[in-house]
C-alpha cells in the first residue's frame, strides 16, 4: 500500500485469476499505404512490467485501452488492431479489449458499461497513468466492487511526479512551452508557488508578451487571457523567465529573427538562440527540472533549434530531469534524447494535472477500493 492505494502485491493471490489491466494504449498512429502501423510504442512498452508480473505469477490478463477520440461507437479509423498485434509480440497470450471509446458509457462513466466491463473478471489493475485524469467508467468504475491496485508504471509516475511537488531539490526549474497558455493556467499558478524559475517559451509567450505591452505581430495569442498573463507576471516577480529573441516569419512569409517587438504582419515560430542559450543555462544550473511543451513549432526544422536546445540541455544537465508527456516527450524523442533524461512521463494532461493538483481521479478511484480500507 502506498499513500493509501494499493499496490499488486496487495492484490493477494492471483493465480488462475482474471485482471482486467486498464492500460493507455493511446499511440500515435501512422498510415503506410492501406495499412495503419504503430508510430511509436512507448506507452505499450511501459505498461510491459505490470504485464509481466501478473502473468509470472499465473494470472490471466486482459487489458482494455482507449485510442483517439471516436465519438461512442465503433469507428474502424480507431479499432484496437493495430495495438493487439503488438501487444502480442511483446507480450503473447495477452487479451486486448476493442476501444473502450467505441461504447458512449465510457466518457459518460455509466454504471451499466461498467457492469458490462467487469463481468467474469475477478481482479482490476490501474496502469493507465495518462487516463487518470479523466473520471471515465474504466478509470473510476471497477474499484467500486473488485479487489483493485495501481500497476507499476501508475505507481512510478505518481512518485516522480509527485516527488516534485514535495519534495523539490532546489533551484527547481519549470519549462513550459505550447501554444495555449488558457490550457496550463491552473499548473502554471501551482508551479509558481513550487519553483524558483518558471521559463516560459512556446506560442504562450506571445500573450505574456502583449500582457507588457510588447508588439507581437500577427503570433497566435489569446486575447481573453491577456489580463491574466499580466496579473501573473506582478504576481511572480523575477521567477518568470520569457524569450529575449525569437524567429519567425515576416510579413512577406521569409525567415526572420528579431527582439520581443515583432514588426507588423510577423509571426512568431520559435525562440531566438540568444533565448535558447539563456534557458539552457537556467537548466544547467538546476537540481531539478520539470519540462512541458515545445518550444516552437519543431515539427518544422526552420523552427525546430529552440526545443532542441532545450532538449539537449535536459539530456546535458545533472539536474533530475522529468519530461511531461505529449508534445515533449515526442520532441526529445525525435531528437533521440529521451534516453537521457531521468523520466519520460507517458502523461501529458495527467501529469499537469496531478503537479497541479496533487491528485487525480484513478488514483482517488483506487484509494477507495474495498482492499483499500
Ligand atoms: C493522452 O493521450 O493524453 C491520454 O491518452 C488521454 O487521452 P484523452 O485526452 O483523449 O482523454
Amino acid at each position: 500500500m502506498i499513500n493509501g492505494i494499493p499496490t499488486l502485491e496487495d492484490l493477494g493471490d492471483v493465480a488462475g485469476k482474471r485482471v482486467l489491466v486498464r492500460t493507455d494504449f493511446n499511440v500515435p498512429l501512422s498510415h503506410e499505404g492501406a495499412a495503419t502501423v504503430i508510430a511509436d510504442d512507448f506507452r505499450i512498452r511501459a505498461a510491459l512490467p505490470t504485464i509481466q508480473w501478473l502473468i509470472e505469477h499465473g494470472a490471466h490478463v486482459v487489458c482494455a485501452s482507449h485510442l483517439g477520440r471516436p465519438k461512442g461507437e465503433p469507428d474502424p479509423a480507431y479499432s484496437m488492431d493495430p495495438v493487439r498485434v503488438r501487444l502480442a509480440e511483446l507480450a503473447p497470450g495477452v487479451e486486448l479489449m476493442e476501444n473502450l471509446r467505441f461504447n458512449a458509457g465510457e466518457t459518460k462513466n455509466d454504471a451499466a458499461f461498467v457492469d458490462e466491463l467487469i463481468a467474469g473478471v475477478d481482479l482490476y489493475v490501474n496502469d493507465a497513468f495518462g487516463a487518470s485524469h479523466r473520471a471515465h467508467a474504466s478509470i473510476v468504475g471497477p474499484p467500486r466492487t473488485l479487489p483493485s491496485a495501481m500497476g507499476r508504471l501508475l505507481e512510478k509516475e505518481v512518485d516522480v511526479l509527485l516527488g516534485l511537488r514535495d519534495r523539490p531539490k532546489r533551484p527547481f526549474v519549470a519549462v513550459l512551452g505550447g501554444a495555449k497558455i488558457s490550457d496550463k493556467l491552473g499548473v502554471v499558478e501551482a508551479l509558481l508557488d513550487i519553483v524558483d524559475s518558471l521559463v516560459i517559451g512556446g506560442a504562450m509567450c506571445f500573450t505574456f508578451f502583449a500582457a507588457q505591452g510588447k508588439r507581437i505581430g500577427d503570433s497566435l495569442f489569446e486575447p481573453d487571457q491577456v489580463e491574466t498573463c499580466a496579473r501573473i507576471l506582478d504576481a511572480s516577480g523575477t521567477k518568470i523567465h520569457l524569450p529575449e529573441d525569437l524567429v519567425g516569419v515576416d510579413a512577406d512569409g521569409n525567415f526572420a529573427t528579431w527582439g520581443t517587438n515583432l514588426p507588423d504582419g510577423a509571426k512568431g515560430f520559435d525562440i531566438g538562440p540568444g533565448s535558447a542559450a539563456a534557458f539552457s543555462d537556467v537548466i544547467m544550473d538546476a537540481r531539478m527540472v520539470f519540462w512541458n511543451g515545445p518550444m516552437g513549432m519543431f515539427e518544422d526544422d526552420r523552427f525546430a533549434a529552440g526545443t532542441r536546445t532545450v532538449a539537449q540541455a535536459m539530456a546535458d544537465t545533472k539536474a533530475f530531469t522529468v519530461v511531461g508527456g505529449g508534445d515533449s516527450a515526442a520532441a526529445l524523442a525525435q531528437f533521440r534524447l529521451d534516453d537521457d533524461v531521468d523520466h519520460v512521463s507517458t502523461g501529458g494532461g495527467a501529469s499537469l494535472e496531478l503537479l497541479e493538483l496533487g491528485d487525480l481521479p484513478g488514483l482517488a478511484a483506487l484509494r477507495g477500493a474495498s482492499n483499500a480500507n
